[in-house]
């Protein structure tokens, strides 16, 4: 059964570590990340953008290709079903479809709107058991082939938006989606630090996972991370072993053709980043 993220978290932060959020995109990429989850015995929070939503014919679709797995692969660790970056129209969607967790993203609005979008997110989320992550300072990323660099979050608007009752917060503190570009100035811990003295023991969420330093992820967890989002490295991982298997032939040899063994590379490769990542945020063996 799928689970909120609000108690995880909430151990993770209490207990030092972080759990992963992995960003899923059809039946091999869910698969892999749960049977890496259960193996490792680690709780793990499946994210689902807008655009992968959509890609995957939809939350209710998405809902019940979970479900299924959860109880034909017999997950038995925490999962959460969390829908990532949403708009004020999906968040509904999502509580509606059966997701047990939302991620409303009102950081490109005036701080008065995302409070009170906010606000009201919260309590349609919480009547339903569910979580909910908002977000303070706009995370960078490419958009339309120029790198923004990531905000850094002001603490204050941090603890207004925490103290709405969100289960968890994204705060930008100088992260960004997708590759970091070789001039990263790197995480602001200085930023992280105001922001937990602000905000207590509300767990902290880092976006952008792809290719921050375990030196850095260990920081940030010890100044109160607790959730982190990977999605660009599984993608990363699953293009080269695919373009790996094609390249070597192996396609037009005997069967190779067949979906289930084109796609079987790809999939091993996530599932060897998401134990990577697992290791690293210390959640293996936490379910
Ligand atoms: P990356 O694609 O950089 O790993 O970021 C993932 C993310 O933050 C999803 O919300």
């Amino acid at each position: 059964m799928l689970v909120s993220a609000k108690e995880m978290l909430d151990k993770a932060k209490a207990g030092h570590y972080a759990v992963g959020h992995f960003n899923i995109n059809n039946l091999e990429w869910t698969k892999a990340i749960l049977e890496t989850a259960q193996e490792l015995n680690s709780p793990v929070i499946l994210g689902v953008s807008e655009g992968a939503g959509k890609y995957m014919a939809g939350y209710k679709t998405i809902v019940g290709m979970v479900n299924g797995m959860l109880e034909e692969l017999k997950i038995t660790v925490p999962v959460a079903l969390h829908l990532d970056h949403g708009g004020y129209d999906a968040c509904y969607k999502c509580i509606e479809a059966g997701f047990s967790s939302i991620m409303f993203d009102g950081s490109h609005y005036p701080i008065e709107e995302n409070v009170a979008k906010t606000r009201e997110l919260v309590a349609a989320a919480h009547a339903k058991g569910m979580s909910i992550e908002a977000e303070v300072g706009a995370i960078g990323g490419e958009e339309d082939g120029v790198i923004g660099m990531g905000e850094c979050a002001d603490p204050k608007e941090c603890k207004m938006i925490a103290d709405l009752g969100v289960d968890f917060l994204a705060a930008g503190i100088g992260n960004i989606h997708g590759k970091y570009p070789a001039n990263w100035k790197g995480l602001s811990f200085e930023t992280l630090d105001a922001i937990q003295k602000l905000t207590g023991d509300l767990p902290l969420v880092l976006h952008g996972g792809t290719g921050i330093p375990a030196d850095m992820i260990k920081k940030a967890i010890s100044l109160g991370v607790s959730k982190i989002n990977v999605n660009t490295e599984c993608q990363l991982a699953f293009a080269a072993a695919t373009r790996k298997y094609i390249e070597e032939g192996k396609d037009q040899q005997g069967k190779g053709y067949d979906p289930r063994k084109l796609l079987a590379p790809g999939a091993q490769a996530i599932k060897d980043t998401v134990k990577e990542k697992m290791e690293m945020f210390g959640s293996v063996g936490k379910a």
